[in-house]
């Protein structure tokens, strides 16, 4: 991937592209907002609507030894922003873009047309609900990038965390409006492992040095937890929703229950290729609903590769994939959202092959730094669509359950326009939500219930329950 030299000139090209909108006074005074002011994003292409929303758009260095700069996007509340919460959305892989899912299929305000050229606005974003800042991480993944050469080769759990830490410090910096803000970690799949790590992280410097960061809570959907766990839980999700033989399912408890999720044995990997045969070419992340069928010369990869299952990757609809691709890729966009490109465009991809297959340390369980921060005082909710079968539903019963918390609240349905919208139980210090439909992208099958959770899970209620006749 070609993470050199695409950032030569920058400061000029940042210089050239505000030319018109800011006066060369405001970038050499003291104005605290100068800097952040250069990140402002005016219209986009394709954006054929007015917002009434501000957003920004650019780079925070993390580290300045090695030059790696994080990429981000921050989208205000389209009301009252300045008495509202920062939400910050990761995506997983490891290596997949929180542009190119959360933003652009999921939560964000912008979503992309079929034509790839053309926006649309998302009903259902959660910039109804809270300010929402969207990271690229670690570096490699979507726009960001690093002076190193192959740096996007070193990449794992412990850095990622260490330098989106980092990202925080120096963007609050950039928002000072914004410091001491009641602040929220959200993702899903693989985020599984960079939203406590982060968290934990926070937590940790806020002890150290006083609080920094007003972080209140963390929140994961379809999140790997606990690979043990996560994997009793999808062997027989898979065996009971009848994936998969009678046979495959024992031969999988026998090599893969003990695996890594990252980096699984050749004898594992045998018996998930029988697995991946059995269960034919059917939507891992959303298994009753058709998989993209359009172009598939191009992304057929998704198809052959190897390992569908277990495969983390934030994957739903190869098609919006494809539109997104088209999208933010194109110079005009790319020049928008101040992207630090050359002569060259920088080439944008969903998801980063090269990150995700040199990923250097995962845990097998982040179990532990759950037992840490349920006592800190976090507000901590877990949920799942229940019909996907990367990390499902019954992955994350088993990792909750190994937690041993006490209940609070029993198991019971949630509704969401007078329909059962999930199942939910709240535990001491943790709350478990399930949508009922909904695949490994929650927000991209069921976008209502998905704006539904974020309200209940900011405003620290209970999901909501049946109307009464009488209050509707
Ligand atoms: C957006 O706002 C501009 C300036 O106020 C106005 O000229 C334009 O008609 C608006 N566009 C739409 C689609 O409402
Ligand atoms: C990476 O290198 C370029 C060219 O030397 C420089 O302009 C840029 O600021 C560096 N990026 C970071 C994050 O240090």
């Amino acid at each position: 991937m070609a993470t050199l030299n695409r950032v030569l000139n920058i400061f000029l090209f940042i210089f050239i592209a505000n030319l018109h909108s800011i006066s060369c006074t405001a970038i050499f005074s003291s104005d605290p907002y100068a800097e952040q002011k250069l990140d402002r994003v005016s219209k986009l292409p394709g954006q054929n609507f007015n917002v009434s929303f501000a957003h920004y758009a650019g780079y925070v260095t993390v580290s300045k030894e090695s030059g790696r700069a994080l990429f981000y996007w921050f989208f205000e509340a389209d009301e009252d922003p300045s008495s509202k919460p920062i939400v910050l959305w990761l995506n997983g892989g490891p290596g997949c873009s929180s542009i190119a899912y959360g933003l652009a299929e999921e939560i964000g305000p912008f979503h992309v047309e079929k034509d790839g050229k053309t926006l649309y606005l998302n009903p259902n974003s959660w910039n109804k609900a809270a300010n929402i800042l969207f990271l690229d991480s670690p570096v490699g993944v979507g726009f960001s990038y690093s002076n190193v050469t192959n740096d996007q080769l070193n990449n794992g759990d412990k850095r990622t965390a260490a330098d989106n830490l980092e990202f925080l410090l120096q963007w609050f910096k950039l928002f000072p409006q914004y410091k001491g803000r009641d602040f929220y970690i959200t993702g899903e799949s693989y985020a599984g492992h960079y939203v406590p790590q982060l968290s934990q992280a926070i937590v940790r410097h806020n002890h150290k040095n006083g609080e920094v960061i007003n972080l209140k809570g963390f929140m994961v959907g379809n999140a790997l937890i606990d690979d043990f766990h996560d994997h009793l839980g999808l062997f027989q999700f898979m065996w009971s929703v009848g994936m998969i033989s009678d046979e495959t399912f024992k031969q999988l408890n026998i090599f893969c229950d003990f695996q890594s999720f990252v980096h699984t044995s050749e004898q594992c990997d045998k018996v998930l290729d029988i697995a991946d045969e059995e269960i034919g070419d059917i939507d891992m992340y959303s298994i009753f609903t058709p998989p993209c069928t359009a172009n598939f010369n191009r992304f057929s990869w998704l198809l052959k590769r190897k390992k569908k299952v277990g495969l983390v990757k934030g994957a739903y609809d190869p098609c919006t994939e494809q539109h997104s691709t088209i999208y933010f890729n194109l110079p005009e966009v790319q020049n928008a959202l101040h992207v630090r490109s050359q002569n060259s465009p920088f080439k944008w991809e969903t998801c980063s092959d090269e990150v995700n297959e040199n990923w250097k340390d995962a845990p097998a369980s982040v179990l532990d730094i759950y037992r840490e921060l349920i006592p800190a005082g976090l507000r901590i909710w877990i949920f799942s669509g229940d019909t996907d079968a990367v990390i499902p539903v019954t992955s994350t019963r088993y990792s909750i359950d190994a937690l041993k918390l006490p209940t609070t609240s029993p198991w019971r349905a949630w509704y969401d326009d007078g329909q059962v919208g999930g199942w939910t139980q709240e535990y001491q210090g943790l709350t478990f939500v399930t949508v009922r439909g909904a695949g490994h992208e929650v927000p991209l099958h069921k976008p209502k219930q998905a704006l539904t959770l974020i309200k209940s899970y900011i405003s620290g209620k209970s999901m909501p329950k049946l109307k009464q006749v009488s209050d509707m």
